[in-house]
């Protein structure tokens, strides 16, 4: 008997590690690095060892204050990457349809692949702004559907999911015994009015995070599950398996960032604002590219005119030194996702090398 190998990797994150990197790099999808001196700590807390096998008490209540829940409703994981593996696993069998939105964060695909899962898609369109239409959810929708996976803010494009589309969504999963996996680790990068976790909508709903993409901390691996409190305790059951225990002193930094939240916040802000900016005024000039454009969000979606953007993309690196992440990773080829946040010198000149690339 053949069986059939198990998706085991992901293209995406494997480009990512290893291609992404330019003298300007537009292929960043996080804010830039928070610098450990500026965070306030008091070094004689620190500590290598600590009671944290299921968690760390001061973390888990931080994270659990910040969501306005209970520290049982938490679940630590190893960033954003780890929490959606982990909430995926408990959430589904081998052979469980899981419907995952289209275009999709890759590594979302892959895992679930990973896990087993009988994937079917629904659209976000680009015509409608990638907004989710719950109609497109229904269609995809059957009575064996065990979870609909959502990103909110979505990457690539930052469109914001509003909470009576969140709602519908959580009542067509609710009529089918269903559960709803939201990754919010863009949801803070809606620097106005904003909007609270998905978590509160219902029972249905699991929502992951983490302080990667919007503080700049991307290194302490911060990541957190919001579950209920049954489930909850069955995925940090299940992470023993994975993760087993936290690394401690990531944690005592990472309760001493979500003490200081809104000042690495702010500081990243300013930059997202100064690089949106100069993305609309690029986008006002521009009939060679196209891209839904969002008031929030550290991504843009750029669908280029003239297709192929695998070959563009390699003269924009050669000719111009210029990276940007090539649309085949969310499955649409003829686009390509830009990055803003990390440093505004850097970003208004990587996207005047776009400009004349487009030009040529
Ligand atoms: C939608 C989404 N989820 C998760 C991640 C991974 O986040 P983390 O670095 O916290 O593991 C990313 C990274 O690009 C992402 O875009």
């Amino acid at each position: 008997m053949v069986l059939a190998m198990r998706h085991k990797e992901s293209a995406y994150m494997h480009w990512a590690k290893t291609q992404s990197r330019a003298r300007y790099n537009l292929a960043t999808s996080g804010v830039g690095a928070f610098p450990l001196h500026e965070l306030p700590l008091d070094a004689a807390g620190l500590e290598i060892c600590a009671e944290n096998g299921y968690g760390y008490g001061p973390l888990t209540e931080a994270i659990a204050r910040r969501h306005e829940t209970y520290a049982e409703c938490v679940v630590e994981a190893a960033g954003t990457s780890m929490a959606n593996h982990l909430a995926m696993a408990a959430l589904m069998e081998d052979g469980d349809e899981v419907l995952i939105e289209h275009p999709a964060y890759g590594p979302l695909v892959d895992a679930a692949l990973y896990l087993g899962a009988r994937i079917k898609r629904f659209a976000r369109r680009e015509e409608c702004g990638y907004a989710v239409d719950p109609a497109e959810v229904r269609r995809a929708l059957t009575r064996e559907t065990r979870l609909i996976v959502l990103t909110n803010l979505h990457n690539p494009s930052s469109a914001l999911i509003p909470e009576p589309v969140l709602r519908e969504v959580g009542e067509l999963a609710r009529s089918v015994g269903a559960r709803v996996l939201v990754d919010e680790v863009y949801l803070h990068a809606v620097y106005e009015n904003t909007p609270g976790t998905a978590f509160h909508l219902g029972p249905e709903f699991v929502v992951t995070s983490s302080l990667t993409k919007v503080y700049g901390v991307s290194g302490l691996r911060c990541g957190w599950i919001l579950a209920q409190p049954e489930l909850a305790w069955r995925m940090r059951r299940l992470n023993d398996l994975f993760g087993a225990t936290p690394v401690h002193p990531g944690e005592i930094l990472s309760v001493a960032a979500f003490a200081h939240l809104e000042v690495l916040r702010e500081r990243a802000r300013r930059v997202v604002e100064t690089d949106r900016t100069t993305l609309a005024a690029f986008l006002r000039e521009q009939d060679e590219v196209s891209a839904p454009q969002t008031a929030w969000g550290t991504t843009c979606f750029l669908r280029l005119r003239r297709g192929n953007a695998d070959a563009f993309l390699e003269r924009l690196r050669q000719e111009f030194e210029t990276s940007a992440v090539p649309g085949r990773f969310f499955e649409m080829p003829d686009h390509i996702r830009i990055g803003m946040g990390v440093n505004a010198e850097m970003f208004s000149e990587g996207v005047r090398r776009l400009g004349r690339a487009l030009a040529e």
